[in-house]
């Protein structure tokens, strides 16, 4: 028998492919349950506590909407310029206060290794909610639930990625789930963002494959295409970015010329990567994506906190 071996949600390496599985099992259960009505009520009686000393929109606000939803309470701390972190204080030490007032954390942070200090220091469950340019595990695994929801099977799939592979953490995450099955990758980007070689080096060892390039036109032959926004506050020269930031524009004519049915994702915020006019077209699943993302929350901080998550029926 099966049991969720994590506390803590820190980095997309940590599950394996058995993880994987469960996770999107539990996410379909909990979306009927949702629909039932008999979420409500799995996480009574528990707080979260919603720490973004980064900007966020969706990844807050769907962790505090996943928390609603199971009845448990929110108390939160926006920016470092409302925490005790801009008086001086150490993650540690906020930390320490974190654990004495809720039962869940969740933490997004700029710098790099941060929410592995923050989960170090406490025995509450932290989540990581995006860690500079490092991880961002729960996006992960709500882009893993989109592409299965949309494509059915991730074997057999050529996924590309568009963007700043560099600094883009959510893209760090994704490679990590899907280096366990049988997929290509066209990593598309300038060659100034290519992907750190530690994600390439780790890829060697599994089933995946992949080839790198600058030219928007591997879009064509993919069956999913991910883009990404270039990560403007990542970037130590601003001059850098600048050259950089319009480098590709995805269009609706790009994805029609594309392969039929290809899935456009998005993690958003999107700036100027991919263009307004994608939006009604069918296979464009960004929206969907984000909001997929409040089951796999719901699903995450149940499995967390060790609360079973009743069989839908
Ligand atoms: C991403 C992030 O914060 O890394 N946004 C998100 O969580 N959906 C992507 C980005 O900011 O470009």
């Amino acid at each position: 028998m099966y049991t969720f071996p994590h506390k803590n949600i820190l980095d997309a390496d940590q599950f394996t492919q058995e993880d994987i599985n469960y996770i999107i099992e539990k996410t379909n259960q909990m979306r009927i349950l949702e629909k039932q009505g008999r979420a409500f009520g799995l996480l009574r009686g528990k707080i979260l506590a919603s720490l973004f000393f980064e900007a966020s929109t969706r990844t807050r606000l769907s962790f505090e909407s996943a928390m609603e939803r199971l009845a448990g309470r929110v108390i939160s701390t926006v920016g470092f310029q409302f925490s005790s972190i801009s008086k001086g204080e150490t993650l540690f030490d906020t930390m320490k206060m974190v654990e004495a007032y809720s039962d869940i954390a969740v933490i997004r942070h700029p710098i790099e290794g941060s929410s592995r200090i923050a989960g170090a220091a406490v025995k509450i469950p932290v989540i990581n909610a995006g860690d500079g340019a490092g991880q961002h595990p729960t996006q992960a695994l709500l882009d893993m639930y989109t592409i299965i929801s949309e494509k059915k099977e991730i074997d057999g799939l050529t996924i590309g990625f568009i963007g700043d592979l560099k600094y883009g953490r959510t893209i760090h995450s994704l490679i990590k789930l899907l280096r366990y099955y049988k997929v290509h990758l066209h990593l598309i980007s300038p060659k100034e963002l290519y992907l750190i070689d530690s994600y390439k080096k780790d890829l060697e060892k599994y089933p995946i494959t992949y080839e790198e390039t600058g030219d928007i036109k591997a879009m064509w032959e993919c069956d999913v295409i991910y883009v990404t926004r270039i990560q403007e506050e990542r970037f130590p020269d601003y001059k850098e970015y600048e050259k950089l930031k319009e480098t590709y524009k995805v269009n609706k004519e790009m994805i029609l010329a594309s392969k039929k049915d290809t899935t456009v994702l998005h993690p958003l915020p999107r700036v100027n990567e991919l263009s307004t006019d994608v939006d009604d077209l069918p296979n464009a699943a960004y929206f969907r994506q984000a909001k997929y993302g409040v089951f796999v929350r719901m699903t995450l901080l149940c499995l967390c906190l060790g609360v079973e998550i009743p069989k839908a029926e």
